[in-house]
């Protein structure tokens, strides 16, 4: 008798668990003992059914190891296990079949956080405080979303954020990563400050290679390898009916069907690798979590960091100024009846009903400042790592997670399609206790947030006022922000004219771009550049050099200047020439690169300035 055939008699004799599956219980002689015992929780846990259509043993054997290679990847995946996912399945389902509302017995108020004016005294010494911290920092990348509404045949990450400068998303996001990283070593006063500010990239199966791919293509963008680690998260099992049983692969039927668990995933992916451990013994305070599309956002990080360390925030989320009724989730605390708190994002169709049923007569409004009291999320948080991993032992890295399941019909007896549970990483906050220091930090909305979300088709359909938040929003965004910050240091920028490409109409301003070494906080803008400087509409503006310094320089036409990190070159004079148009193509246009026809325009390169310092010294250059 083999060990598997022993520990099947053994079950078999104590607890007859197999009796409800004649299939499965013909079947095993062929699994391990492993296997064995996955197939015997299985059974306990309602889901017979999987093995209704098993033939047997010499018919499909290899199919039924698979099975179990997938149920096994499934049970160890997941914080509990299968038992665990089945159980919170049962609990949440039977809660959206009797139309639980998570709210009841909470009353909103507004939370505590900072609100900050960009460039102004208060803020130059947060983004100071910020960029001294920032090499007690890691960062955390989620990236492992389908992007089902952008529709873009590669990963997000790769798409450039912009085409003047044509850098991708993630060589963006690294490259403010090392410029931080730089920045804040060059604060540390005494000794050598050899920081490495680790990035983790969560994954999953259908970005992780491609991202593997464009990071080794790219020699990681100039960081060293050993500090970028991917964890891949995994799908979790649908589930078919109300009772939580597990859905086979509509084409397969030795397949559970899966879908993507979300991207709460993550806290549980850093709490099972050891990272956060890691991170701790290396002196590490904090963590950044941020999402694959929003390019703006490294110019709020040093500001909200700076927030997290005067403040002492466990949890800043960070937020902008949000419209009453926007589409957009709203920080808010909770109070329930029983004394307890918590401060978390709630869904802006959650929030208008929930404002209404306790004692806010007229819901989700605008106050005094036109904006809502209740801050716009924008889903990137920094956590303090002591207090974060202390809670996540608490679960084992599991997060509160919620179901959506589409029934066929009133009586929510059946599903139109399976259903899976879902988690958030904003909701992490959730089960933290009233003590906890939990904030956030407001910004302007053209600094912080402009995510690339929606194809060109959809967004064209936005209700006039609503954020695009398309490829073409998303470049005209990182133009404007950087002239806003131009204009704030002094430089004149000329207004910008209205263009609609792809149907959606948009600013456009001078396309003004510089590498992030040449500056990550505002003070350092405000020494390279000053009022004598003039940069007209049609202009477009490339630096790439950690020590360019613009004086009196009146650009009309395009200027490129490259110089390597020992270059100091002071910029003056007068710059004109044809310079570099956007052309309008169609998105429907399938001869022209998909990157390029999302955004509704292409640059026509006609005529530019490029000057090059690539010997160490002092440059001025006159035109
Ligand atoms: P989005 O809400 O933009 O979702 O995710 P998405 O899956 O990328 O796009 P759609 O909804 O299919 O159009 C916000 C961030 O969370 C990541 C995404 O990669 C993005 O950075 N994410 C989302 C994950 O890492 N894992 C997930 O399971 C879901």
């Amino acid at each position: 008798m083999d060990s598997a055939s022993e520990i099947f008699s053994s079950l078999s004799i104590t607890d007859g668990w197999a009796s409800s599956s004649p299939n499965l219980r013909r079947n095993l002689s062929l699994l391990s003992p492993e296997e064995i015992l996955l197939a015997k929780i299985l059974l306990q846990e309602g889901q017979k059914h999987l093995f209704d259509h098993w033939p047997e043993p010499g018919f499909d054997d290899q199919r039924k190891k698979n099975f179990f290679n997938q149920v096994a990847r499934l049970n160890t995946s997941y914080p509990g296990g299968l038992v665990s996912y089945i159980s919170n399945g049962r609990k949440l389902l039977a809660d959206a079949k009797a139309g639980k509302n998570p709210y009841d017995g909470f009353t909103p108020s507004i939370p505590s956080g900072e609100v900050l004016t960009f460039g102004d005294d208060k803020f130059i010494l947060l983004e100071e405080a910020g960029v001294r911290e920032a090499r007690k920092a890691a960062f955390v990348l989620v990236a492992g979303g389908l992007g089902e509404r952008l529709g873009y045949k590669g990963i997000k990450l790769a798409l450039p954020s912009e085409t003047t400068s044509g850098k991708c998303f993630l060589q963006h996001y690294i490259e403010s990563i090392l410029a931080l990283q730089e920045a804040s070593c060059r604060l540390v006063v005494q000794g050598q400050c050899e920081a490495e500010i680790p990035l983790v990239i969560m994954t999953s199966d259908d970005t992780h290679a491609p991202t593997l791919v464009l990071l080794e293509s790219n020699c990681y963008f100039g960081m060293k390898p050993t500090q970028v680690k991917l964890l891949k998260q995994e799908k979790v099992a649908c589930l078919s009916d109300n009772d939580a049983r597990i859905a086979l692969d509509p084409n397969d039927n030795y397949k559970i069907q899966t879908k993507p668990h979300g991207h709460g995933d993550v806290h549980t992916l850093l709490y099972s690798s050891g990272l956060l451990k890691l991170w701790q013994s290396a002196g590490l305070k904090w963590v950044l979590f941020f999402q694959d599309t929003n390019a703006l956002l490294f110019k709020a990080i040093p500001a909200s960091l700076g927030v997290s360390s005067t403040k002492g925030y466990q949890v800043n989320s960070l937020a902008v100024p949000r419209k009453a009724k926007e589409a957009m989730g709203g920080i808010t605390k909770l109070t329930h009846l029983d004394g307890t708190t918590m401060v978390i994002n709630v869904e802006y169709n959650q929030l208008d009903p929930l404002l209404r049923a306790t004692g806010y007569a007229d819901g989700d409004v605008n106050c005094e400042t036109g904006f809502s009291p209740f801050p716009g999320n924008i889903n990137q948080l920094i956590l303090e790592l002591e207090p974060y991993m202390q809670e996540l032992s608490k679960t084992q890295g599991a997060i509160p997670e919620f179901v959506n399941p589409k029934y066929k019909d009133s009586s929510k007896a059946s599903f139109k399609t399976s259903t899976r549970l879902e988690c958030m990483m904003q909701d992490y906050p959730k089960n933290l206790s009233a003590s906890a220091r939990i904030g956030f930090t407001v910004m302007d909305k053209w600094l912080a947030y402009a995510p690339v979300k929606n194809n060109p088709e959809d967004a064209s359909k936005v209700p006039k006022g609503n954020p695009y938040h398309s490829a073409t929003s998303g470049e005209m965004a990182i133009y404007r922000a950087n002239c806003l910050i131009l204009r704030k240091a002094g430089v004149q920028v000329a207004d910008p004219i209205i263009d609609i490409f792809n149907g959606q109409e948009v600013e456009v301003w001078p396309r003004i771009t510089w590498s992030a070494k040449w500056t990550s906080i505002f003070r350092d803008v405000k020494g390279k550049v000053n009022q004598r400087c003039s940069i007209s509409q049609r202009s477009t503006l490339v630096i790439n050099g950690q020590n360019v310094f613009l004086d009196a320089l009146s650009l009309d036409g395009t200027l490129v200047i490259n110089a390597n990190d020992q270059a100091e070159v002071e910029v003056t004079g007068c710059v004109q020439n044809k310079g570099w148009m956007l052309e309008h193509v169609d998105y429907k246009d399938y001869s022209i690169p998909e990157e390029t026809r999302i955004r509704g325009f292409r640059i026509h390169k006609i005529e530019q300035l490029e000057v090059n310092y690539t010997e160490p010294g002092k440059f001025c250059f006159k035109s």
